[in-house]
């Protein structure tokens, strides 16, 4: 029977109290209510992505200005590492308005998901990692999703402005939202969660 790793169980703890904390929104806060109710239930397919990409190693560099922060982002910041080698991590390929080579410049990480270190359907929780000065192709989906930012970072909702969440901070995309993001001068790094 599969057992959830400690690490991991420890990374759920730490990333549930950033999805509840004050400044999202409340779509964002219930929705990721939910997703981690769902998460209570460890579930796990063995379908883990063992390709690795060349942004993986922008993961270090993104973390580091939150590793010393005595906060929950601190905390989930830290529980990242020792996950590291064991997230499914993948890449988007198509969507309109992406900058140019961002193939090369962005990763998502799978953690619960398909695909990721607990490979299931019914929940994701992972993150998106972008390089320095890059733009994510506009996109959509139908699950229901809410990001909470680890680092600077711009997002745009429909044709609305871009907007930065703040570190700590995030958003609610509602289903088939469309949505993009963008980084500055630092790397992007947003944990999300999808309501499958
Ligand atoms: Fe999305």
């Amino acid at each position: 029977m599969y057992q959830r790793h400690e690490n991991l169980e420890n990374f759920i703890r730490v990333a549930r109290v950033l999805f509840q904390a004050p400044a999202l929104p409340e779509g964002a806060r219930q929705s990721a209510a939910k997703a981690f109710e769902r998460l209570e239930h460890p579930s796990d397919n063995g379908a883990r992505n063992s390709n690795r990409y060349p942004a993986c190693d922008l993961l270090g560099t993104a973390l580091a200005p939150l590793l010393d922060h005595p906060s929950s982002l601190g905390a989930a910041a830290r529980a990242i590492g020792p996950l590291e080698p064991f997230i499914g991590w993948q890449r988007r390929t198509s969507g309109l308005n992406g900058s140019e080579n961002y193939v090369e410049q962005h990763v998502n990480g799978m953690i619960c998901g398909p695909g990721g270190m607990e490979s299931r359907y019914d929940v994701q929780l992972g993150f998106a990692l972008l390089a320095p000065f890059t733009r994510y192709p506009d996109h959509q989906h139908a699950p229901e999703e809410a990001y909470v930012l680890l680092s600077r970072g711009e997002f745009r909702q429909g044709d609305g402005d871009w907007f930065d969440p703040g570190v700590g901070g995030g958003l609610f995309n509602t289903p088939n939202m469309l949505h993009a993001m963008r980084s500055g001068a630092v790397p992007l790094f947003a944990l999300w969660c999808l309501l499958v």
